[in-house]
């Protein structure tokens, strides 16, 4: 099932089942806690913290979304993006985990035809928070899910909060195993690979206060019970797609193939290669939809996150050509392309993106050059000295003021 069906089929049954459709907010956060938009529930959050009152009482977004946290892991694993789309319904004070969890299951197990997800039951288990005996009995008894697919997990599976003060409230997650040829048996607890996560319900309840990590203090009841759900729609396209990972479902995967074309390099040759195909395949997409939404490269806040995403892409191309070859028209113009179903926005904006984009490619390319030549000095300086480590002052130089990716 192709990427934007996925994204079609999920507003139109929480649609039919009485849901506002709520068309994506920009990732630019309106926030001032955020930067950029993490998460489907962000445009929501006043309605969750009763600031403000919402004009429909449950709704339902495909939200673009950005996270950067785990940049680090793009390309190493099956499912790490720095954009994805998140699926979500949302109640604001309607309906809770009694209405919440029977949806879900709903939509996720229907036969095609029917226009749900068709997967089989037997290929999904299910975790919920550990005293949350209301969640673990709505799924065993309702949606008739076998005890022994329903987990228990702590709070740092099961506890869900937005980083910064906000709602907050433990989540109930649907997983899909892969099958044995991707890990060990056991469920998610045992191996979180094998049975990835595809949906988090999060029973939006407290409020938390300042703290890091899942240090926090819970400050109190929300006024109301929400629901705030979020399902990763590439993902979830990698599952009805049957390919292994994110990279190769039908819109990154585009990406990806140009960028093997441009490179010369075949994808699936060298697990090397192949991790940087793949970071060049999510990357590209990601600027090229903060650059739409009005983001520009520079050296902080949202427009650095972006200067990073270029340029981590636009080094790894050149690694994998083995040239200062120029690439980021052709693969942006793709990107384009293959968004464009679910964005027809882009088509308008496609002038404007690709003056940007090819405008920090210029730049990069001129500043690779004089942070070449002063890598270089540097490492002479160092080797004279009798040393083989570079040294950090030298290395924040190059990464502060020539914006060097560290592993440059
Ligand atoms: N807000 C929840 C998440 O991002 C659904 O996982």
């Amino acid at each position: 099932m192709e990427t934007a069906e996925i994204a079609r089929r999920f507003l139109a049954f929480f649609e039919k089942n009485g849901h506002t459709v709520v068309p994506s907010a920009s990732l630019v956060a309106e926030d001032p806690t955020l930067l950029l938009v993490p998460a489907g529930m962000v445009p929501f959050k006043p309605y969750f913290l009763g600031q403000r009152t919402p004009p429909h009482a449950t709704a339902t977004s495909v939200q673009k979304c950005i996270r950067t946290k785990d940049i680090e892991e793009v390309g190493k694993t099956s499912r790490h993006a720095t954009f994805f789309q998140m699926l979500g319904n949302f109640s604001f004070g309607d309906y809770f985990k009694e209405r919440a969890i029977p949806l879900a299951w709903e939509l996720v197990t229907a036969p095609v035809e029917e226009g749900g997800f068709g997967i089989d039951p037997e290929r999904l288990w299910v975790t919920v928070y550990l005293d949350d005996d209301e969640a673990a009995g709505i799924w065993r008894d309702v949606v008739g899910v076998r005890p022994e697919r329903i987990q228990r997990m702590g709070m740092d599976e099961n506890y869900w909060d937005m980083g910064v003060p906000g709602p907050c409230g433990p989540c109930s997650e649907i997983f899909y195993d892969r099958g044995p040829e991707y890990g060990a048996d056991g469920g998610p607890a045992a191996d979180e690979d094998r049975y990835i996560e595809i949906w988090n319900l999060v029973f939006m309840q407290y409020e938390r206060g300042e703290g890091s990590g899942k240090d926090y203090p819970i400050l109190g009841d929300l006024p109301k019970k929400n629901i705030d759900t979020g399902l990763g729609l590439e993902r979830l396209a990698a599952v009805l797609q049957g390919v292994d990972n994110i990279y190769e479902t039908d819109i990154i995967g585009r990406v990806l193939a140009k960028a093997a074309e441009l490179t010369g390099t075949r994808y699936g040759d060298d697990a090397e290669q192949d991790v940087m195909l793949r970071v060049v395949a999510d990357h590209v997409r990601s600027a090229v939809m903060l650059v739409g939404d009005g983001v520009r490269p520079g050296n902080e806040k949202a427009g650095y996150v972006l200067r990073r995403i270029l340029r981590r892409s636009i080094r790894n191309l050149r690694l994998l050509s083995g040239a200062d070859a120029f690439h980021m028209h052709e693969l942006t113009a793709v990107s384009i392309d293959a968004m464009k179903d679910i964005y027809p926005d882009l088509l308008d904006k496609a002038q404007m993106v690709h003056s940007v984009i090819d405008a920090e490619e210029k730049n990069f390319a001129d500043t690779l050059r004089s942070g070449t030549a002063l890598f270089n000095r540097a490492a002479e300086r160092t080797r004279a000295a009798g040393g083989a480590t570079f040294s950090g002052a030298d290395a924040f130089q190059l990464h502060d003021t020539y914006g060097f990716p560290l592993h440059l």
